[in-house]
């Protein structure tokens, strides 16, 4: 019985610090440093936080051990700690992001007796960057109204693919119809892939009073915040063809309206001067 309640003692105070957030960004921006933050609570009837370490894979990079006011980097596998904002609740760090992907994880335990530990993991890869801004071809010079113009948006190879937004003068466009999907290449020997999609522009569904709709590629990487580049052309499209021959086909509806009335007025004067002419005779 003392045994029981000994060990029901025992499991209730086992309970240790418990991760409830980690965030690590799953892509990063070579040009930045990366935030990673963890954040943990105690119940009740938990011993004080004993220590908060975070590890680049299998090696402890970071350590923060509030009994002792402590904050330590572990310089040893190149990975550089710049910053560190940690307390019983939340521990960030910042680090210079390396080449490649690892598995960052926050590690929590608790005071002893038991030093009860919670860990948790996630993984981290380094973006590579496109070296060039979108590129658009097929872009004719000129398209008249009726006609279609078929532009291709192609975003430079990248580590993830970029996606591919296009906008008809800043409008987003995402009928399956104008936009296809992003296409994806396959891998180089690197791992990067480049991106394109393809813009089916109906220069009719636009109103333009300028000559020309204003077509804008955007690609993105889902770094964090997410790199974006865009590039942006003039589609020209030549003036109205189609509403002129609209136009043209209304005027030859009224002129040929017309003749037909004049063709019935003078018909009906005809018979009117022949019926005059006649009417002489009959009243002789
Ligand atoms: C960590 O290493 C970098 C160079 O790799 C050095 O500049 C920096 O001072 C070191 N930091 C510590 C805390 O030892
Ligand atoms: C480190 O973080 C603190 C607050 O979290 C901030 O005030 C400080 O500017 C940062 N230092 C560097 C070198 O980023
Ligand atoms: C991290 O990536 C490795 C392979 O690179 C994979 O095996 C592992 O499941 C990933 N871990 C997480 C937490 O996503
Ligand atoms: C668009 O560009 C990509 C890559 O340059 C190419 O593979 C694809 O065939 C092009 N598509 C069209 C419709 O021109």
């Amino acid at each position: 019985m003392v045994v029981l309640v000994l060990l029901s003692v025992f499991v209730a105070r086992s309970v240790s610090h418990t991760i409830t957030f980690l965030d690590v960004p799953l892509w990063v921006d070579p040009r930045r440093d990366a935030e990673l933050r963890c954040q943990y609570t105690r119940q009740a009837q938990d011993p004080p936080l004993h220590s908060v370490k975070w590890y680049r894979d299998t090696n402890e990079i970071f350590r923060y051990t509030p009994q002792e006011y402590e904050t330590r980097a572990f310089n040893n596998t190149g990975i550089a700690v710049m910053n560190s904002s940690c307390d019983s609740r939340s521990c960030v760090i910042t680090v210079k992001p390396e080449r490649g992907t690892a598995k960052y994880t926050c590690e929590v335990s608790s005071e002893g007796p038991r030093f009860a530990v919670d860990r948790k993991s996630s993984n981290m890869t380094l973006a590579v960057l496109p070296e060039y801004e979108p590129l658009i071809t097929g872009l004719p010079t000129l398209v008249q109204a009726g006609e279609q113009a078929l532009v291709n948006c192609t975003s430079d190879y990248s580590l993830p693919a970029a996606t591919i937004d296009w906008f008809v003068d800043s409008e987003p466009q995402e009928d399956p119809l104008i936009v296809g999907v992003t296409h994806v290449s396959g891998a180089d020997s690197e791992g990067l892939r480049a991106s394109w999609r393809t813009l089916h522009v109906f220069p009719d569904d636009y109103v333009t009073h300028r000559g020309y709709l204003s077509l804008r590629c955007r690609a993105t990487l889902p770094t964090r915040p997410p790199l974006v580049r865009s590039m942006s052309v003039r589609l020209y499209v030549a003036s109205r063809p189609l509403i002129s021959s609209y136009m043209f086909s209304k005027n030859n509806a009224v002129a040929s309206n017309d003749s037909r009335r004049v063709h019935a007025e003078l018909t009906f004067w005809t018979f009117l001067l022949l019926f005059m002419s006649q009417v002489p005779c009959v009243m002789k």
